[in-house]
């Protein structure tokens, strides 16, 4: 018999979002009449149409693939070049990230995930909590962890919790970290960092030669001035940072897949000789070995997001969505409750009613209210007696799910 991978068996219940999905299976096939009534504001899936630039331009691209003369097989692993420049020009502008630092893929999730295949053993690595719970699973399965302890931590992590009091932002650790996760715009709090608070991570990343992997896949939602939006907005991030963006939250993709990389030349770790090495020929090569590029239609429907209609028609979807998050954070305020986010991210972060665990919002909402949200401690033991609403969802919808938390109790 075959070994199988044990940190695996260390990985508490489900993933998060499938044992939400069985919860409210279980709850719909229970009470059919109710699961009519059901609004989900759990998993940030976007509800709206794909924008028209990237239609038309995925149309066109499989109407080349149609003719010999135009036909593509296998494209370059990296990404084609015409949608990493697009993204150097745009996104990076006077940034200094050039398009050779830039790699397309399937989705951020994965990135994060597969980062780990050309980082070593043996990092301290700090988590912000609460936290997407990918960046802790896929440490937890490439065994960088211990087990869990009653409240979820994991042995060997690092948490740097982001609580009311700091403002969800967390403070840089006294030891030292060799890696560390940072999200901002924040899933799930929607908390956002100013550049000050980066400046200081970098400086902590520099003076520790530590790697910050930098998750900014909620950026297009940034609505106030001085926000940063990329992390080589900080001198000397191009040393010590690798930033993480999407299609899937900007451009609708979530179903269409793509995102990309940015993992600058001058990023460096070392190897057990203690010879500082480049990481980006790293990532190249794992990508040309592991991966076969994202494929070209949606490339091509990525490129025209860059477009003036596809900017134009992107920043009507996060208006949309971000109108939700008004509707929603003032309905939950009204009703008596502390209200974080929504302002520069699609996500509202509500502080439970005084005793009340996220498990037991999560069912209350579902029974009284048919509204599906995600329980804070499933993003980690700081969440706990927190909740998270998700804006991505019709403006029928949100408003139905406004009215209803309007008329609850707590
Ligand atoms: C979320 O709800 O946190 C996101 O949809 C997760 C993701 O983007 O993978």
């Amino acid at each position: 018999m075959a070994f199988l991978n044990d940190n695996y068996l260390k990985l508490r219940a489900g993933y998060l979002f499938p044992e939400i999905a069985r919860r409210v299976t279980a709850f719909c096939e229970a009470d059919p009449a109710a699961a009519k009534r059901v609004i989900r504001c759990g998993i940030g899936d976007v509800t709206e149409p794909l924008p028209a630039a990237a239609r038309e331009a995925m149309h066109r691209a499989i109407d080349e693939l149609g003719a010999r003369a135009t036909f593509r097989g296998y494209g370059p692993e990296q990404g084609y070049a015409f949608l990493r420049e697009a993204i150097a020009a745009n996104d990076y502008a006077g940034l200094k990230v050039s398009a050779d630092e830039i790699f397309i893929s399937d989705g951020s999730k994965c990135d994060c995930g597969n980062i780990l295949d050309i980082l070593g053993s043996g990092n301290r690595i700090a988590m912000v909590d609460p936290v997407y719970p990918v960046y802790v699973d896929t440490n937890v399965m490439a065994g960088h962890t211990g087990a869990a302890d009653e409240s979820g931590a994991y042995e060997g992590l690092i948490y740097l919790p982001c609580r009311e009091e700091n403002g969800f932002v967390p403070e840089i650790p006294r030891e030292k970290a060799d890696i560390i996760y940072l999200c901002f715009p924040n899933n799930p709090t929607g908390a956002v960092a100013s550049l000050e608070q980066l400046r200081a991570w970098v400086e902590y990343a520099v003076r520790h030669e530590a790697l910050l992997l930098y998750d900014a896949a909620y950026e297009a939602y940034i609505s106030e001035p001085g926000v940063p939006h990329s992390i080589y907005e900080i001198p000397g991030a191009r040393e010590c940072a690798i930033e993480f963006r999407s299609f899937s939250k900007s451009g609708g993709f979530t179903g269409v897949r793509c995102a990309f990389t940015v993992l600058p030349k001058s990023v460096m770790a070392r190897t057990r000789s203690g010879e500082a090495r480049s990481l980006h020929p790293l990532w190249q090569r794992r990508s040309s070995t592991k991966f076969n590029g994202v494929s070209y239609p949606v490339q091509r429907g990525a490129e025209a997001l860059y477009s003036a209609e596809g900017k134009e028609q992107v920043a009507g979807l996060v208006a949309h969505y971000m109108g939700n998050a008004a509707i929603l954070r003032e309905a939950v305020a009204a009703s008596g409750l502390r209200v974080y986010g929504g302002v520069n991210a699609p996500y509202i972060w509500v502080r439970a009613p005084e005793g009340a665990s996220s498990w037991e919002i999560f069912d209350r909402l579902l029974q009284e209210a048919n509204i599906v949200i995600t329980p804070g401690s499933g993003f980690g033991a700081s969440g706990e007696g927190y909740f998270r609403i998700s804006a991505f969802n019709s403006r029928v919808n949100a408003e139905e799910a406004a009215h209803r938390i309007r008329a609850l109790s707590w």
